[in-house]
C-alpha cells in the first residue's frame, strides 16, 4: 500500500514515515522542504511539490497509485500565526482545500489529517476529551479547526473517510537517531531548554510565570513523537471504519514549564538559567489530553511519554544533531 506523506520531511512526518514502512506501508513524501528536511526522507520516495500546487499533487497521486493521505504539511507556531495570519490561511486553509480537491479527482478516499490542541482553545476543564468545544484562541489553531470543518464537508459529499489526529505537545525524537525536532529558528521549550543543558545558549527565557496553575508557568501535555506516529499507523489502518472520527493524542497528564526546565536540568546536572519573560500571544494556560479514547478504538498506549524518557531522547537528539 502507498501513502501520500505530506510534510513527510517533518519532524511528525518523518518520524511517521519510519513507522509506515515498519507496518509494510510505503510512505511517498511530498513536500516543499520549505522546512522539512530532504536529510530526513529516508523511509520512501520523495516528491518536491507544494500542497497549493495542483497539478504536481495530481501527478504523484497518479504516478505512485497512492490509496490513502496523510496530510502533515503545515505551517506551525502558534507565536507567529498571530504575526502572519495570512500565511496560515493559505497554507493550512488553502493547502488543504488543494489536497482535498486532487484526492476527489484521483478517487482517493482515505485522509489522516494532523490537527491540535490548539483548536480547544483555553478549555473550561481538563482533561479535554474529543468532545470539548474547540474554540481556538489563535489563528494557527483556527486554521486547523477551519481545516477539519472543511474535511468533514468532504467526507459528507464525496465519500472521504478521515480521520482528525489532534496532537498536544510532540517532543523527544527517535530512539535509534533516526530522526528528531530540527526546526529554524527553534522556539519550543524542550529544545530550548536542553540547548542550554548543552551550553550552546545561556539562558531560557519563561514566557510568563502569573499564570493561574501552582508554579505560576503554562502547563501542557508533552508526547513522545514515536507514540504520534505509531498513531498515524493505526489511524491509517483505521480508516474507511467510520466517515469522521477524531482522537486526542497526548500522555494523559500535565507537566508545568517549571517541570520541564527542572527535567532538563537534572539530565544536564547543572540547573540550567532562566529569565522571565511576558506572557507570549495565544498561549493557553492549561493543555492536557483525556486519552481514553485513543486507547480504547485505536489501540493506542503512549509507551514513551514519561518526562524523563522524552528529555533523554531528545537530549541525545540535539547532540548528535550538532555534530552534523
Ligand atoms: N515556552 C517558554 N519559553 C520558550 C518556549 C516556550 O516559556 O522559550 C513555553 C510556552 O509559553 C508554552 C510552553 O513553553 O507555555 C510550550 O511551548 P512550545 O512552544 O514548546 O509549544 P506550544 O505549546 O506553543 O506549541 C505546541 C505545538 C503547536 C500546538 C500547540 C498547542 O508546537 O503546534 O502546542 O498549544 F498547536
Amino acid at each position: 500500500m502507498n501513502i501520500l506523506v505530506t510534510g513527510g520531511g517533518g519532524y511528525i512526518g518523518s518520524h511517521t514515515c519510519k513507522a509506515l514502512s515498519i507496518a509494510g506501508i510505503v510512505p511517498v513524501t511530498y513536500d516543499n522542504f520549505s522546512t522539512g528536511h530532504r536529510s530526513l526522507v529516508k523511509w520512501g520516495p520523495c516528491v518536491e511539490g507544494d500542497i497549493r500546487d495542483r497539478d504536481c499533487l495530481d501527478q504523484v497521486l497518479q504516478d505512485y497509485e497512492i490509496e490513502g493521505v496523510i496530510h502533515f504539511a503545515a505551517v506551525a507556531y502558534v507565536g507567529d500565526s498571530a504575526l502572519d495570519p495570512g500565511k496560515y490561511y493559505d497554507i493550512n486553509v488553502n493547502g488543504t482545500i488543494t489536497v482535498l480537491n486532487a484526492m476527489r479527482a484521483a478517487n482517493v478516499k482515505s485522509l489522516v489529517f494532523s490537527s491540535s490542541c490548539a483548536t480547544y482553545g483555553n478549555p473550561d476543564r481538563t482533561p479535554i476529551s474529543e468532545a470539548s468545544p474547540q474554540s481556538p484562541i489563535s489563528p494557527y489553531g483556527r486554521s486547523k479547526l477551519m481545516g477539519e470543518t472543511i474535511i468533514n464537508d468532504f467526507c459528507d459529499a464525496h465519500n472521504i473517510s478521515a480521520i482528525f489526529l489532534r496532537y498536544f505537545n510532540a517532543a523527544g525524537a527517535d530512539r535509534q537517531l533516526e530522526s528528531g525536532e530540527c526546526h529554524n529558528p527553534e522556539t519550543h521549550l524542550i529544545p530550548l531548554a536542553i540547548k542550554v543543558g548543552q551550553r550552546e545558549l545561556d539562558q531560557i527565557v519563561v514566557f510568563g510565570n502569573d499564570y493561574d496553575t501552582p508554579d505560576g508557568t503554562c502547563i501542557r501535555d508533552y508526547v513522545h513523537v514515536t507514540d504520534l506516529a505509531d498513531a498515524h499507523v493505526r489511524a491509517i489502518f483505521r480508516c474507511g471504519l467510520k466517515k469522521v472520527e477524531a482522537f486526542n493524542l497526548g500522555a494523559g497528564f500535565g507537566t508545568s514549564v517549571r517541570e520541564i526546565i527542572a527535567a532538563v536540568s537534572k539530565m544536564a546536572n547543572f540547573e540550567i538559567e532562566v529569565g522571565y519573560g511576558e506572557r507570549r500571544k495565544g498561549d493557553p494556560t492549561k493543555l492536557v489530553s483525556s486519552i481514553d479514547k485513543a486507547r480504547d478504538q485505536l489501540g493506542w498506549n503512549p509507551v514513551n511519554s514519561d518526562i524523563s524518557t522524552i528529555v533523554n531522547d531528545a537530549w541525545r537528539w540535539n547532540f548528535f544533531d550538532r555534530g552534523q
